[in-house]
C-alpha cells in the first residue's frame, strides 16, 4: 500500500466497525449461554471471524442475516468436540480466551495459529490456569497449545502480567468450574469481559482491596442470552483522530465509539498533548460507555506518559507516536515492555519505522523518546511491517505528511479493520 501526502485536511463523518476486543467476546458469550443472541455492528475482521469459525466447528448454530449474526446458546456445557483442529490465524485474543474456556470443557482441543501468534508468549495463560489443575500442553510456551478439558477446581489466582487476555481467560474457566475462584489483578485492564459477563447474569462480584482489583466469580451458573450491540472501536478510531489532527483544515465526527475508561488512555494522553477533542452524545450500549467524537486539527505539544498509562492504551502507541513526530516539543513514553510481545515487536517496529522517515528517536530500557522536527527528510520510505495491521494503519496516517510511503503487508489491515483502505480515502487520504 502506497500512503501519499494530502494538502487540504480530512473531513467528514467515517465509519468506524464495531470494537474487536467486544465482538470477540459478543461471539464467545452468547455461545456459552442459554437462548438467542442477535449481534449487532460485530466486526467482521479475519481476527473476529476465526473466532466464529471456532465456534462454528464446536457445534454452535450461528446465524448471519445481513449486518447482524444470530446465536443459538445451548449452556455452559454445550460446546462439542471439534473434529479438527482450531485454527486461529492471527488472533491473540482468541488464543487466551478460547485457552481458558476450553480448559474446563470435558474434551480435547488443540489451537494453532499463523506464523505470528506461533511466535507470541501462551504460557502466560497456560501457567496460571495450571493454578486450577488444567491440563495444557504448549510448544515451550507457544502454540500449537493443546488442551485436555476437564472439570477445574476453584482458585484464587493473582496476575502478574497486565493483561486483559489473560484476565478474561481466567474468568471464562471459572465460569464451568464449581465453588468461588478469585482472580486478583494489580493493574488496571480492560474490563469488557467482566461486563459482558454482569450482563449476561453470571454470578460475578467486583470489589477492591488494598488497591488491587477482586473478581470473584460463582462457577457453574448457567448464563441467559441477551442482544449486544457492538460499539465502534477506540482503537480502530484512533488513527483518523491522529490523522485530523495533525493535518491542517481536518474536521472529523466519529461516531457510536467506545469510550470504556479501562481503555481510553489515547483519549487522555492526546488531550495532554493539546488535541481539540469534543465528546458529544455521551451513552452506554449493553452497559459499555459510547459517545460521538468530534476532532479538529490542533497545535500538539509532546508529552511524557508514565508506565501507568501504558495499561489503558496499549495498542495506541504505534499511532501516538506518530502523533508526538508532529508536536511542537519532544515525548517520553515509559514501561512499553508489553509492546514487544504484540502481533510484532510494535517497539522495535516504531522506532525503525520513525527513523526511516526522519524522525530522531530512540528507545532506552522500555522507554521510547521521540523528539520531533519541523520538516522531515524521508531517509527510506519502505515501512516495515512484519504483518502488523496497527503499524500499517499507524505509517498510512503518517504518510498523509510525510508521503509517499511504502507500506509492506498492508493486507494485515484486515485482521481488525477491512474497510480501512475506503473510509480513509472518503475522508480526504490518499492511500492505494
Ligand atoms: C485485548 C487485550 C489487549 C490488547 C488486545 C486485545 C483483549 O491485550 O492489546 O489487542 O481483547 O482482551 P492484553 O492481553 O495485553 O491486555
Amino acid at each position: 500500500m502506497i500512503s501519499n501526502k494530502i494538502k487540504n485536511g480530512i473531513k467528514g463523518n467515517p465509519t468506524i466497525p464495531g470494537d474487536k476486543s467486544i465482538s470477540h467476546r459478543s461471539i464467545i458469550i452468547p455461545s456459552i449461554s442459554n437462548g438467542i443472541s442477535i449481534i449487532k455492528n460485530y466486526l467482521k475482521s479475519d481476527d473476529v471471524i476465526n473466532t466464529l469459525k471456532a465456534f462454528i466447528l464446536m457445534g454452535v448454530k450461528i446465524k448471519e442475516n445481513g449486518d447482524e449474526i444470530i446465536i443459538y446458546g445451548k449452556g455452559l456445557n454445550s460446546l462439542k468436540k471439534p473434529n479438527k483442529e482450531i485454527y486461529l490465524g492471527n488472533s491473540g485474543t482468541s488464543a487466551r480466551l478460547l485457552t481458558g474456556l476450553l480448559a474446563s470443557q470435558n474434551f480435547e482441543t488443540t489451537l494453532t495459529g499463523d506464523s505470528s501468534l506461533s511466535s507470541r508468549p501462551m504460557d502466560r495463560i497456560s501457567k496460571p490456569l495450571e493454578k486450577m489443575n488444567a491440563e495444557i500442553l504448549t510448544n515451550k510456551g507457544k502454540m500449537p497449545i493443546n488442551i485436555k478439558g476437564k472439570n477445574l477446581k476453584n482458585a484464587k489466582i493473582e496476575i502478574l502480567i497486565p493483561s486483559a487476555q489473560i484476565k478474561s481467560g481466567l474468568l471464562l474457566a471459572a465460569l464451568n468450574t464449581r465453588g468461588i475462584s478469585q482472580i486478583f489483578e494489580d493493574n488496571i485492564t480492560r474490563d469488557h469481559t467482566e461486563i459482558m459477563l454482569d450482563y449476561f447474569g453470571a454470578d460475578i462480584l467486583i470489589k477492591k482491596e488494598n488497591g488491587k482489583k477482586i473478581i470473584q466469580i460463582n462457577g457453574k451458573k448457567e448464563l441467559k442470552s441477551k442482544n449486544i450491540e457492538v460499539p465502534s472501536d477506540l482503537s480502530s478510531s484512533a488513527f483518523f483522530i491522529v490523522a485530523a489532527l495533525i493535518n491542517k483544515n481536518s474536521h472529523v465526527i466519529l461516531k457510536n465509539i467506545n469510550i470504556n475508561p479501562t481503555r481510553n488512555g489515547i483519549l487522555i494522553a492526546l488531550e495532554k498533548m493539546g488535541a481539540k477533542l469534543t465528546y458529544l452524545n455521551k451513552r452506554f450500549f449493553n452497559n459499555e460507555e459510547v459517545c460521538d467524537i468530534e476532532v479538529k486539527s490542533s497545535s500538539l505539544k509532546g508529552c511524557e506518559l508514565g508506565e501507568d498509562i501504558s495499561k489503558l492504551m496499549i495498542d495506541e502507541y504505534p499511532i501516538l507516536s506518530v502523533a508526538a513526530s508532529f508536536a511542537k516539543s519532544p515525548s517520553i513514553f515509559r514501561g512499553l515492555n508489553e509492546l514487544r510481545v504484540k502481533e510484532s515487536d510494535r517497539l522495535k517496529l516504531i522506532n525503525l519505522n520513525l527513523l526511516r522517515c526522519g524522525v530522531d528517536n530512540k528507545i532506552l530500557g522500555d522507554d521510547l523518546y521521540i523528539n520531533p522536527s519541523e520538516k522531515y527528510e524521508v531517509k527510506n520510505n519502505m515501512i516495515k511491517t512484519d504483518f502488523d495491521h496497527r503499524i500499517a494503519m499507524a505509517f498510512a496516517v503518517m504518510g498523509t505528511r510525510l508521503g509517499p510511503l511504502d507500506i509492506s503487508d498492508s493486507n494485515s489491515i484486515d485482521t481488525s479493520f477491512p474497510t480501512f483502505f475506503d473510509e480513509f480515502n472518503k475522508i480526504g487520504g490518499l492511500v492505494s
